[in-house]
């Protein structure tokens, strides 16, 4: 086992080493995908390579392919570009790659899950992993029903009640692709899982500038007191992407787009932690049963009122950073006849006490002319004008934005007087970095969330209550748009900031999207 290194790559910041999971498995289904080698192996990597995983612990890849031991490491190796390995690749590398062990096999047959226990078994013995298991699910969402079947089945899980060895599951997104394929999804987990056990992963609670939300609002107390109503005029919550549909990825999102790519999921998580209360404590059923009173304060829309308050648009044609590309209709995998949306916006209000008449604006969209997800709070303006006041575009007023990604941050902007005699205000702004404050940007959100896995805390992932919530609200939208009635897709050029339909949604309200 490495011993934790602070010389490595700089750019990456240790997670707190007093924590301190037990020895694992951690099984990975899907293990020759895209997620495993983008986000799963460069994170499991840096996790031992910090000393973060614990010594006894192997990697167990359960996939279609032929492989042996050494195939999967190779193959693995090619998964980390020159930075994620750092400079002592060389010798961090034999030793992570030691703790990878490949097993053949598929997803509904019984021999491949008995191989898998008896590999398992013999882990505990070379590897020390003391029967404590984590299956990750990477998988397409039709085959999530399918492996829990077959891992209760093998006896794979263990009771819930049961502390030691424990075994956990951690299923990616799509959970479902409507409310009633996400309810007949949880049904079919908890034939063989007890809720505590199921980790649904959304990656954006594992962004520390996601966290930080909530320690903004509820670590401070000059916040929330106006943190209302009373003192909010609205809210805009952007995930901006400049990405296509890269490789294949065509055909998955072609039946997805972005109201079940981003809106069900991460946009609705980031709504929830702007606009929740404040839990008792901070543990997780505390915390996730706030973020559901949000999601159930979410609109029940007829069709006729997504018309009015959602838009949802394809791209056509255009240029990105002076590089031509193709429309969404023209994209790989994409169907020619396509009405499936890669931009949505929409205006909604939260039926509650503290948000009541405040319109909440969230739009998302692939390429837009930047990668940026910010959350804007726009304050009321002054009940009186008493200064003059000058501005070199549309005034801001105050305005307080929480930078997501890039340039991970805060700032606020208020008005300040312009030195001289007259009584002239000029909006300034006060600025807060991550990279400035903290010395080094934050860590991945994959190697947070597979380390809260290990140490079994679930705060960070989503409980059932609240993926049924997301998709109760996401599935009205999803019906209006089936109906024979429903306004096509609308279109935006490639590099554009969306399509004028969603520029007048905010209009109404007399708000703007911000130009970011
Ligand atoms: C994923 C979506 O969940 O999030 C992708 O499936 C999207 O379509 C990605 O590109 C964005 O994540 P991030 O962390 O790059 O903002």
């Amino acid at each position: 086992m490495a011993e934790p290194r602070d010389d490595a790559n700089p750019l990456r910041q240790a997670l707190p080493r007093a924590q301190a999971p037990q020895p694992c498995a951690i099984v990975l289904f899907g293990a020759t995908g895209d997620l495993a080698h983008r986000k799963l192996v460069p994170a499991l990597y840096h996790l031992y390579h910090r000393g973060n995983l614990p010594s006894e612990c192997a990697v167990v890849c359960f996939g279609r392919r032929d492989w042996t031991d050494e195939d999967l490491r190779r193959e693995y190796e090619k998964s980390l570009s020159e930075e994620e390995k750092g400079d002592d690749f060389k010798q961090v590398w034999p030793q992570f790659a030691s703790r990878l062990v490949f097993v053949s096999g598929t997803f509904d047959d019984e021999d491949s899950f008995q191989r898998l226990k008896a590999k398992l078994e013999e882990l505990d013995g070379s590897h020390g992993t003391r029967g404590n298991r984590i299956y990750y699910l990477a998988v397409a969402p039709e085959f999530f029903s399918p492996i829990i079947d077959q891992l209760g089945r093998a006896n794979l899980v263990y009771e819930s009640h049961q502390e030691s060895p424990w075994s956990r599951v951690v299923i990616e997104k799509p959970f479902g692709h409507d409310l009633e394929s996400a309810r007949a999804l949880s049904r079919d987990a908890s034939r063989v899982l007890d809720e505590s056990q199921i980790y649904r992963i959304d990656h954006y609670l594992g962004k520390e500038t996601v966290q930080n939300i909530l320690a903004l609002r509820f670590g401070n107390a000059i916040f929330e007191p106006i943190w209302n109503r009373r003192h909010v005029a609205s809210v805009q919550i952007t995930v901006a992407e400049e990405v296509g549909m890269p490789g294949n990825r065509g055909t998955y999102y072609d039946s997805a787009g972005a109201i079940r790519d981003m809106v069900e999921n991460h946009m609705l998580q980031l709504l929830c932690l702007v606009a929740m209360e404040a839990p008792v404590d901070l543990s997780a059923d505390a915390v996730r049963s706030e973020k559901v009173k949000v999601l159930q304060a979410l609109p029940h829309w007829d069709p006729k009122d997504v018309y009015e308050h959602v838009v949802r648009a394809q791209y056509t044609a255009g240029s990105i950073d002076g590089k031509e590309v193709p429309g969404y209709l023209q994209e790989k995998g994409v169907a020619p006849d396509s009405r499936t949306a890669p931009y949505v916006a929409m205006r909604l209000t939260l039926n509650n006490w503290r948000w009541a008449d405040v319109p909440f604006f969230l739009r998302t969209g692939k390429r837009l002319p930047k990668r940026a997800t910010e959350i804007a709070i726009q304050f009321k303006k002054p009940p009186t004008q008493l200064f003059d006041v000058e501005h070199d575009g549309p005034a801001i007023g105050n305005q307080l934005v929480l930078r997501i990604q890039p340039n991970e941050g805060a700032s606020l902007t208020f008005e300040a007087k312009i030195p001289g005699s007259r009584r002239r205000l000029q909006e300034v702004r006060m600025d807060f970095r991550y990279g400035t404050a903290f010395a080094a940007p934050p860590p991945e959100a994959y190697e947070r969330l597979l380390l809260d896995v290990m140490l079994g805390d679930p705060t960070l992932f989503t409980r059932t209550d609240e993926v049924e919530n997301a998709w109760r609200f996401v599935t009205s939208i999803l019906d209006a748009w089936q109906q024979p009635d429903a306004p096509a897709p609308v279109t935006y050029p490639a590099g554009s900031w969306g399509p004028p339909e969603a520029d007048e949604l905010v209009r109404r309200d007399g708000a703007r999207w911000r130009r970011l």
